[in-house]
């Protein structure tokens, strides 16, 4: 049985103050405890949000890394020194670092990797753009950013990744996927990782919608069989991520 996960992704919001207000808020709000709850925020909060998180299940979360450990690489953080403030997850792939910041699929195969080198466990952002949906090349689109993103994982790490299915053309437009849209794609991310790993180890690897989830939708989206969670950017900057946290599926 495969727990289910809700990730917060702050993305570029809120500074060490405002954070820890947020944080402090949540705790509150929060009452499930066989929820896997993570936040992923920027890494000026990391240590604020890691004091304020002491104590609870929610866990740290950064939202990008480098692929190398250490060196000339300007504003960059590394694996060692998010592993060394408690971080346990990290976002790696979103479709802003994709389309902002030229990451392509060899670059996150390499963070991934990296990331798990220091045992921290990547959250690998996958999707489609509103054009490639209509061109009907969702699928094929995906299956080439599962494949290439968990390239050379051994079996242990493909069973601990988490994948997130983010249709780009969902993300902070408040048009979310249908239930089945994102369930087909999900199933499809978990056909690919059982052709890559096997089936048993595809069947313990947690998937997550992300894409414009809040409060209202998140308790039937996380219903779809293939889904195990979410990835949440708007609305887990506010109570309302608590809400969804606290989803009955
Ligand atoms: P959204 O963002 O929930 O604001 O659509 C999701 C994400 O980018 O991870």
């Amino acid at each position: 049985m495969r727990k289910r996960m809700v990730a917060g992704n702050w993305k570029m919001n809120k500074t060490p103050r405002e954070a820890v207000d947020l944080v402090n808020l949540l705790k509150d709000k929060i009452d499930k405890e066989d929820v896997d709850v993570v936040l992923c925020v920027p890494a000026i909060n990391l240590i604020a949000v890691a004091e304020s998180i002491m104590h609870t299940n929610i866990k740290l979360g950064a939202e990008n890394l480098h692929y190398e450990n250490c060196g000339a690489y300007t504003g960059e953080t590394s694996a060692t020194m998010l592993k060394e403030i408690g971080v346990k997850y990290v976002i790696v792939g979103h479709s802003e670092r994709r389309s902002y910041f030229k990451e392509n699929d060899v670059i996150v195969n390499k963070k991934v990797l990296k990331a798990f080198e220091y045992g921290i466990i990547p959250i690998v952002c996958v999707g489609e753009s509103l054009e490639e949906r209509e061109d009907d090349i969702t699928i094929e689109k995906i299956r080439i950013q599962v494949k290439k993103a968990l390239k050379n994982l051994t079996d242990k790490q493909a069973e601990s990744v988490v994948v997130a299915y983010e249709p780009i053309w969902a993300i902070g437009t408040g048009k979310h996927a249908t239930n089945e849209q994102a369930q087909e794609i999900c199933h499809e991310i978990r056909k690919c990782i059982g052709e890559m790993f096997g089936e048993k180890i595809a069947q313990k690897t947690r998937i997550l919608y992300g894409g414009s989830v809040n409060g209202k939708n998140a308790n039937e989206l996380f219903a779809m069989p293939d889904i195990d969670g979410g990835l949440v950017g708007g609305a887990s900057l506010k109570e309302e991520f608590a809400n969804i946290v606290n989803a009955d599926v």
